[in-house]
């Protein structure tokens, strides 16, 4: 496990800290660490914060076994979850807490996940195809794999991994599945590659990058669950409060920036001289202009930063 530390830099860890400060510096803070994979992040709020209680959800019990042994120093005033996150709302009610001061969420895949090869993230590590964050529960990736249609699998190919040869690799998967089930990691890898045109398989990375990141965002139905996550998490804060969201991905960024421009501005009808009650905004954009980006000093250091964007707002 002390592996993993070793190798996993928490992103924009300093960033965060500076959002989360203004809510946390309030007696009786509590902060949600939704995300809480290798608790990288939690660990720093809790250092930063000797009073803060902290509540930690993942939905990956290796990572909660993880974190409960590096944070076993703060037990006293950690509470950590096996939830989803869009479970918070009754976390908080299950451990008697009514308001929280802020909310993190670090989207996606811990490196603890991606390290390990027989979760079948990696499409670098042969692995059965599982990809599951939860692996007690839900739908495999060899069961997207050998049990959508073709047209359900270009749906998720294009959509989930903006892959231009969603259809073609579909079709592939088909033809194979024909003869035996796909079960092995490497082997999808490489029928993606070969269905890909030899010229576009020069640019971009590796070809199956986009298929297999597809694939584990269907499998964990991470656009849906975050569509009503975020909403909940914003309820969930005490005036003041904060949320901030690190994501890695596009879909997940366009959710998030649509959810806080949503309750950044008035709902009153056009050309009123004063705000209705209740028709006023009732979230602040801390990060104006746009989502904030890692320095390029950042990404040299710890390349999972590479695609980040960070949102945060405050409730007003
Ligand atoms: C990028 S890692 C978080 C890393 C963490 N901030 C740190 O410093 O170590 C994301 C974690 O969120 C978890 N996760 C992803 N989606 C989730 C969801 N819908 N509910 C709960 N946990 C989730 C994953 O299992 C993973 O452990």
């Amino acid at each position: 496990m002390a592996a993993h530390r070793g190798k996993h830099v928490p992103v924009l860890l300093e960033r965060c800290l500076e959002l989360l400060a203004p809510a946390l510096n309030r007696p009786g803070a509590v902060h949600v660490d939704a995300t809480l994979g290798l608790g990288g992040h939690a660990e720093a709020v809790l250092q930063a914060h000797p009073e803060t209680v902290l509540i930690g959800l993942d939905r990956d019990t290796e990572a909660l076994a993880h974190s409960r042994e590096r944070l076993a120093a703060y037990a006293n005033r950690v509470h950590l979850e096996h939830a989803v996150y869009d479970e918070l709302p009754q976390v908080l009610t299950k451990l008697g807490f009514d308001r929280v001061d802020s909310v993190l969420f670090d989207l996606g895949v811990s490196s603890l996940q991606l390290d390990q090869a027989d979760r079948g993230f990696a499409y670098a590590q042969d692995a059965p195809l599982d990809m599951r964050m939860d692996q007690t529960t839900g739908m495999t990736a060899g069961q997207v794999v050998n049990e959508y249609t073709a047209q359900e699998l270009a749906r998720v190919l294009r959509v989930y991994g903006e892959e231009k040869f969603a259809s073609r690799i579909a079709g592939a998967i088909v033809r194979e599945r024909a003869k035996a089930p796909i079960t092995s990691s490497a082997y999808l890898a490489e029928l993606v590659r070969d269905s890909i045109p030899a010229p576009a398989r020069r640019t971009g990375g590796h070809p199956a990058k986009r298929t297999f990141q597809a694939l584990r965002i269907e499998v964990n139905g991470e656009l849906s669950t975050w569509e009503r996550a975020l909403p909940s998490a914003i309820d969930a804060l005490k005036p003041g409060g904060r949320v901030v969201v690190l994501s890695y991905h596009s879909l997940e960024d366009r959710i998030t920036k649509q959810i806080f421009a949503a309750r950044a501005r008035s709902n009153a009808p056009i050309g009123l001289p004063v705000e209705l009650p209740g028709t006023g905004p009732t979230l602040k954009l801390l990060t104006r202009g746009g989502a904030e980006l890692p320095s390029e000093a950042e990404v040299e250091h710890n390349p999972r930063a590479a695609s980040v964007r960070l949102r945060a707002v405050q409730q007003i």
